[in-house]
């Protein structure tokens, strides 16, 4: 916990005051249980402006449960949660968007039929007029999703088509350029990439990265430790609810990250019963010991 910001309004605004370079999000020792499941236990977790820290882990490991408390969607039931150093607990999405942080979701919130920059305002449509003939300012969106979308490097042929003619990549992009319009300072990605193919999961990345140097910080989720290394500046991983890796780019190798990944005792435990199946060769896999990566923690400085 930070200061204590009980008192009359206004007299607190100041310690509100977010230090640029410091972090906007900060999960510590934040935990979440559904009734007696205990979905994630003990996460730290830093977002810094102008980085991205990658969430990796299996199925099940607590990914969208974390991400859930930072949107909005779910609150912690043990550890802090800070934004901008205070304290904060959501009730609702629209408490986070308040503060910047914006999440794309994988079965993204568009409607397939709605042109692209119909799509792009979704929710927000730019008005003209005074009440009570106020109308879609039609030309201004139209303009607007367009400028947004080229200084992001995306191009599109037409945003007059419906947003449901873009493959899933490009949708994502939109997703992503919308939230940069829209002020966001922290983008949440929940696999962005699963469902798309190399050629698309490269552009996806070009745009995550974009973002980034946008001065935005990106949580991006993902199953996939070549995708997290190509943006990534931090990874941390999950595994059954915990932190098992929260590692600097600098103190880890795609290889390491990979067998973390992997799974390093269970691809063991895998090894050997597979070496009693014919025809398997398993001289390719890696040994227990071979899996055992240093595991780096960031360091605290800064963090009070
Ligand atoms: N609403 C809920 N009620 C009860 N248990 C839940 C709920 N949501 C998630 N869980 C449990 O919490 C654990 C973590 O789930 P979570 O969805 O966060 O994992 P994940 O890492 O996102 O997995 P995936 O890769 O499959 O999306 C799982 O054991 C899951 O069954
Ligand atoms: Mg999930």
């Amino acid at each position: 916990m930070t200061s204590d910001t009980t008192g009359t309004h206004g007299a607190v605004l100041q310690d509100t005051t977010p230090d640029e370079n410091g972090p906007i999000v900060e999960l510590r020792g934040a935990g979440k249980s559904y009734g007696n499941i205990r979905a994630l236990h003990g996460v730290d977790l830093t977002v810094f402006p102008s980085r991205v820290t990658c969430v990796l882990g299996d199925n099940g490991a607590g990914k969208s449960t974390l991400i859930k408390i930072i949107s909005g969607l779910h609150q912690h039931t043990e550890g802090d949660f800070l934004v901008d150093g205070q304290p904060v607990r959501f009730g609702t999405p629209r408490e986070a968007l308040d503060k910047g942080i914006a999440t794309v979701y994988q079965d993204l919130a568009t409607v397939p039929l709605m042109p692209v920059w119909r799509n792009f305002f979704l929710g927000s449509e730019m008005t003209k007029g005074p009440w009570p003939v106020r109308r879609l300012d039609i030309a201004r969106m139209k303009q607007t999703a367009d400028r947004e979308l080229r200084n992001m490097g995306i191009v599109l042929d037409d945003l007059e088509q419906p947003i449901g003619t873009l493959s899933g990549g490009q949708r994502q992009c939109v997703a992503i350029a919308r939230a940069v319009y829209f002020g966001a300072r922290v983008l949440i990605l929940d696999e962005p990439t699963a469902a798309l193919g190399v050629k698309q999961s490269g552009v996806v990345l070009k745009y995550i990265a974009a973002a980034r140097d946008r001065g935005l910080g990106v949580i991006f989720i993902t199953h996939n430790p070549h995708h997290a290394y190509m943006v990534g500046d931090h990874f941390s991983v999950l595994r059954l609810g915990t932190l098992e890796l929260s590692a600097e780019r600098s103190a880890i190798t795609l290889e390491e990250l990979t067998n973390h990944m992997a799974g390093g005792a269970e691809l063991a435990a895998l090894k050997h019963e597979l070496a009693q199946v014919r025809g398997v060769d398993v001289e390719e896999l890696p040994e227990a010991d071979e899996l055992t990566a240093p595991v780096a923690q960031p360091s605290p400085e800064g963090t009070s």
